[in-house]
């Protein structure tokens, strides 16, 4: 027998034999092995989509009217991928949904089992504090909540604050492993955070961490002014080609800065179009700069300032930048930390 010869169905088996598997609450695996584990590619619901900023806004600060904070905790706009029939997920591992905070508001302390990154799209004079750090929120900072670690959100400035939460959700509900709690309102510092003191520089660490054991996480934000100073510096001595794109690490141990997800930023030159590794991969893109669009398994998706797009797993994916004077810049998140920790991430 080949490996491709058709399998036995359920319509071939007998009537009793069903009935009495079904006593033993027992199935047959051969019927379906093959939608299970489809052969030499997986089914992919996922669609390659974009989310429009300008679109999602007004509803987003309608849901400021709508949806006072004591009523919503966080007010949060998920994105639901078109082709995962209504679950509110943006590709079949990763949650992202815009979050809005309006000036005087305090979004409570709460911890829980799923990790949340925040990427911060619009607004000034905001803060989240996780476990008593105060971090500041400034547009492109990319911000960790990891699992169980208590964050809340307040807003002194004015105008709304707005950011887009990128969370392994639906990894925690398909192992039944998501969960919450609520915390009483932490004690922030008013101590500088990690990046702005001890991690100020790469290559570079307070002394007296030397031969110490890493800390899982030894910074919860990451500046954009200064990725994008490193992305334009990087660029100089990146080949025409070759993606100019740094990965968000934790700096003390030179790995990914969270467990399942993958952070990275990505300049596209002024009319650069450049193809991306073939992965295992489902990725979650954010645009900070420019225009331009995304060719993901042959479906285009335009793009402009503080769009999404989701492209599911194994897709061939082109980026373009629509410009040919100025740079473009993305905020990339995917799942190869989990694939990989996981053991079957592949670039093909
Ligand atoms: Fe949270």
């Amino acid at each position: 027998m080949t490996a491709s010869a058709p399998l036995g169905t359920l319509a071939e088996l007998p009537a009793d034999y069903l009935h009495a598997l079904d006593g033993q609450h027992a199935k047959p695996a051969w019927p379906s092995l093959r939608s299970l584990i489809p052969q030499g590619a997986p089914e992919r619901r996922t669609l390659a989509h974009r989310w429009t900023y300008r679109d999602l806004r007004p509803l987003l600060l309608r849901a400021g009217e709508l949806a006072p904070m004591e009523r919503a905790e966080r007010r949060v706009l998920m994105l639901s991928n078109p082709g995962l029939e209504g679950k509110p997920f943006a590709t079949a591992s990763i949650f992202l949904g815009f979050q809005v905070i309006l000036p005087g508001e305090r979004a409570p302390n709460h911890r829980h089992s799923p990790s949340a990154v925040r990427i911060i799209v619009e607004g000034e004079g905001a803060y989240t504090n996780v476990q008593g750090q105060r971090l500041e929120m400034r547009r492109g900072d990319v911000i960790l909540t990891p699992a169980h670690l208590w964050h809340e959100h307040a807003h002194d400035g004015e105008g709304p604050m707005i950011w887009l939460d990128a969370l392994d959700v639906p990894l925690m509900v398909a192992m039944e492993a998501a969960y919450g709690s609520p915390g009483s309102v932490q004690t922030s510092s008013q101590r500088l955070d990690a990046s702005q003191t001890r991690h100020r520089r790469g290559g570079l660490l307070p002394y007296e961490r030397l031969g110490r054991r890493a800390q899982d996480y030894a910074q919860f934000r990451y500046p954009w002014a200064e990725v994008r100073e490193a992305l334009l510096d990087l660029a100089k001595d990146t080949p025409t080609g070759q993606a100019v794109q740094l990965a968000y690490v934790n700096p003390e141990t030179g790995l990914e800065c969270m467990p399942t997800f993958g952070f990275s930023a990505l300049m596209l030159r002024p009319g650069e179009e450049i193809d991306m590794p073939l992965t295992s991969a489902s990725t979650g893109l954010l645009v900070l700069e420019g225009s331009g669009r995304t060719v993901a398994d042959g479906k285009t998706l335009t793009w402009e300032d503080s769009d999404v797009v989701a492209i599911p797993t194994h897709s061939r994916i082109r980026h373009c930048n629509a410009s040919a004077r100025q740079p473009a810049f993305l905020i990339q998140v995917d799942d190869a930390p989990m694939q990989r920790k996981l053991g079957f991430y592949q670039q093909f």
